[in-house]
C-alpha cells in the first residue's frame, strides 16, 4: 500500500477501505509517514469529507493507536462527559459531582484551556494541592475510592490524535466535521465509559459558530458513538455568551462552589440540571428527563452533590478549606471595573473577545507552554437582555499585569452591545440528539 495512491483516492472524491484508513494512521503515528503527506490527506478529506463508514474507522484507527483504559474492575454504571469548549464553561466542575452524588461513576479525563476557551484542569488546579497527573492505577483508584476523580489526560491514551491534532492547527484542517468528529470521539471511546453525554456549543464563543453545522457535529458525534455500542447522547448549548459569569481559572471554581450550595447563575444551574438528566437517561438510571431532574435537584438541595464536590477535592490531594474560604484560593493584584456609557439593553456579546480579555488578564494559554494566571479573569455583572443605565459597571477584569488593565478593559467594554430596544434573554438549549435523531428545541 503507497499513502500516494490514498492521497490521491480521497483527492479524487472516493471512499477509502478501512485497511487504508488503519495504514495512514498507523504510519503517521509511527513517524514512517512524513508530515507534508499527511498534510495533503486531511486537506483532502477537508475538502471532500468522509462517510459514516470512514468516519467510524478512522475514530477506530485512532482509539487502536495507544492505550485504552479498562473500567470493568469498577462497579457501577460509568459515565463521560465531553464539551466542545466554550468561555466560563465551568459545567464538569458542577455536573460531575451533581451525576456522582446520583450514583453514578465518573471518570473523566480533561483538557487544559487553549487560545480563548478555557479548560477544566486549569481551572481544579486554581485549588491547592489538587492532583491533576497521575497515571492509570493512581486514577483507577481514585475513581474507585470517591466513585468521581477528573484529571489531564494520561500518557499514550490516543497518541494520533495529538500528532493530528497538531497538524491540523497549522494546516488550516481543524474545522471539518470528521475530522472533529473522530479527534472527540476516540479520546471519549478509549476512556473507557458506558455512556457519554455530548455538550455541543454553538455561537460566538464556540468552535461551531453556526446552528445547523453544530447539529451536523453532534450527530456525526452520537452515529459514531452509537455505531460503536455505546449510550450517546448531544445537547446542542448556546455560546453566545459566556456562562455564567465568571470567566477565570479560580473564579470560575468559586462559581461552580456556588451553584454546587444552590446559589449559581441561573444559565449555569439549568445547563447541569439538563446535562445531567439527559445523562442520567442516556445510562438509563432514569426512564424520563423529569425523574431525573428532580433526583439531581434533590442532590443540589440538601448538599450531597456539594459533598461530592468536597470528596473528590479531597481524594484528589485539595485543600477542601477553599470551599468555605474563597481567600484561599489564587487572586489577582489589580481590577478595574468597566463602565456603562449610556442607558439601554445589552443586545449581544462577543463572547469570543470576552475569552480573548480572560486570555490577555493571564487566565488562558497562547501556546501549549504558556504559564497561566489561575487568578485573573473577568466578572460580568450584566448580560445579555438585562437592563443597563449609564454608569453601572457591566464587568470587572482581574489580572495581575497591571499595565494590561486598560485595553483588557477596552476589549470587554466593546465586546458588549448595548442599545435601547429591548431583547429576550437569550435561549439555553437548540436541541438533542441521541440514537432516535435530532430533537430541535428551535424553528
Ligand atoms: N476538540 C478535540 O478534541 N478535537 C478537535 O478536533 C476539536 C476539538
Amino acid at each position: 500500500m503507497r499513502v500516494y495512491d490514498i492521497i490521491a483516492k480521497k483527492r479524487d472524491g472516493l471512499e477509502l477501505s478501512k485497511e487504508e484508513i488503519y495504514f495512514w494512521v498507523k504510519g503517521y503515528t509511527s513517524g514512517e509517514i512524513p508530515d507534508y503527506q499527511i498534510s495533503a490527506l486531511l486537506m483532502a478529506i477537508f475538502l471532500n469529507g468522509m462517510s459514516k463508514r470512514e468516519t467510524i474507522d478512522l475514530t477506530m484507527a485512532m482509539v487502536e493507536s495507544g492505550n485504552t483504559l479498562d473500567l470493568s474492575e469498577i462497579d457501577g454504571i460509568k459515565a463521560d462527559k465531553h464539551s466542545t469548549g466554550g468561555v466560563g464553561d465551568k459545567t464538569t466542575l458542577v455536573l460531575c459531582p451533581l451525576v456522582a452524588s446520583a450514583g453514578i461513576i465518573i471518570a473523566k479525563m480533561s483538557g487544559r484551556g487553549l487560545g480563548h476557551t478555557g479548560g477544566t484542569v486549569d481551572k481544579l488546579e486554581s485549588i491547592p494541592g489538587f492532583n491533576t497527573q497521575m497515571n492509570v492505577k493512581q486514577f483507577l483508584e481514585c475513581v474507585k475510592r470517591a466513585g468521581i476523580a477528573i484529571v489531564g489526560q494520561t500518557e499514550n491514551l490516543v497518541p494520533a490524535d495529538k500528532k493530528i491534532y497538531s497538524l491540523r492547527d497549522v494546516t488550516a484542517t481543524v474545522n471539518s466535521i470528521p475530522l472533529i468528529a473522530s479527534s472527540i470521539m476516540s479520546k471519549k471511546i478509549a476512556a473507557g465509559c458506558d455512556g457519554i453525554l455530548l455538550d455541543v456549543k454553538v455561537g460566538s464563543g464556540a468552535f461551531m459558530k453556526e446552528l445547523d453545522k453544530a447539529c451536523e457535529l453532534a450527530r456525526e458525534m452520537v452515529e459514531i458513538g452509537v455505531g460503536l455500542g455505546k449510550s450517546v447522547t448531544a445537547v446542542i448549548s448556546n455560546m453566545n455568551q459566556p456562562l455564567g459569569n465568571a470567566v477565570g481559572n479560580s473564579l470560575e471554581v468559586i462559581e461552580a462552589i456556588e451553584t454546587l450550595k444552590g446559589k449559581g447563575p441561573e444559565d449555569l444551574t439549568e445547563l447541569c440540571l439538563t446535562l445531567g438528566s439527559h445523562l442520567l437517561k442516556t445510562v438509563n438510571k432514569t426512564k424520563t428527563l423529569e425523574e431525573g431532574r428532580q433526583i439531581l435537584i434533590e442532590k443540589l438541595h440538601t448538599g450531597k452533590a456539594l459533598e461530592k464536590f468536597c470528596e473528590m477535592v479531597e481524594n484528589q490531594g485539595g485543600d477542601t478549606k477553599v470551599i468555605w474560604n474563597y481567600g484561599l484560593l489564587p487572586h489577582a493584584n489589580y481590577s478595574l471595573d468597566v463602565i456603562a456609557e449610556a442607558d439601554g439593553y445589552v443586545q449581544h456579546m462577543n463572547c469570543e473577545q470576552i475569552g480573548i480579555a480572560a486570555l490577555e488578564s493571564g487566565a488562558g494559554r497562547i501556546t501549549k507552554d504558556s504559564i497561566i494566571d489561575l487568578g485573573s479573569g473577568i466578572m460580568l455583572h450584566k448580560k445579555v437582555g438585562e437592563r443597563v443605565s449609564k454608569g453601572d459597571i457591566i464587568a470587572t477584569v482581574y489580572t495581575n499585569d497591571e499595565e494590561k488593565l486598560r485595553d483588557i478593559c477596552r476589549r470587554v467594554k466593546s465586546s458588549y452591545h448595548i442599545a435601547d430596544e429591548s431583547v429576550p434573554m437569550t435561549r439555553l438549549i437548540y436541541g438533542v440528539v441521541d440514537s432516535q435523531g435530532i430533537h430541535k428545541d428551535f424553528e
